[in-house]
């Protein structure tokens, strides 16, 4: 009896969490599609020369959370060499994302196409915009 107990709970805790996940990934799409999409086009692939690619990009698997987070929110034109290449344009700003919404955008962009990077947690996005003042 104990272990049909234990089953049920189990699957309980496995379902609300894939739901969970399922949703952030949901949500984060929405913003991606919103804010991101018209630069780093719906593959995640940028434009050679002037966006930087998503899918594939060393950094957006990478463990440098705060630094996106970062990116995220200030913009980023720094014209240094993402995985050997240049890119022309400028990322703007999003000031206005709250860190749930970078959260979700980045556990998106670090989980869709052939990146299989873990998700983002808003406790991390809060962690890394403590450490960027
Ligand atoms: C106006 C076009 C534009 C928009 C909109 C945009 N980006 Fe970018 N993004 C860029 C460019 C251009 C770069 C590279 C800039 C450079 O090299 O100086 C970049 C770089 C990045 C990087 C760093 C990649 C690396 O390899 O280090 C991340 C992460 C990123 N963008 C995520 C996002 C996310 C998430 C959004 C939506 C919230 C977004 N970008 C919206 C143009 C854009």
């Amino acid at each position: 009896m104990h272990y049909i107990k234990f089953l049920a709970v189990f699957f309980l805790i496995v379902g609300i969490k894939t739901n969970l996940s399922a949703q952030d990934l949901l949500k984060g799409k929405k913003i991606y599609e919103t804010r991101c999409l018209v630069c780093h086009q719906a593959d995640g692939g940028g434009v050679p020369n002037m966006n930087a690619p998503l899918d594939g990009a060393s950094n957006v698997v990478g463990k440098d959370i705060a630094r996106m987070v970062r990116i995220i929110k200030k913009g980023y034109n720094e014209k240094v060499a993402l995985d050997g290449f240049y890119y022309s344009n400028a990322m703007t700003a999003n000031p206005d994302l709250s860190d749930e919404d970078i959260a979700n955008v980045l556990t998106y962009i670090r989980g869709s196409w052939s990146n299989k990077a873990g998700k983002v947690s808003l406790a991390q996005v809060k962690a890394a915009k403590s450490k960027s003042h």
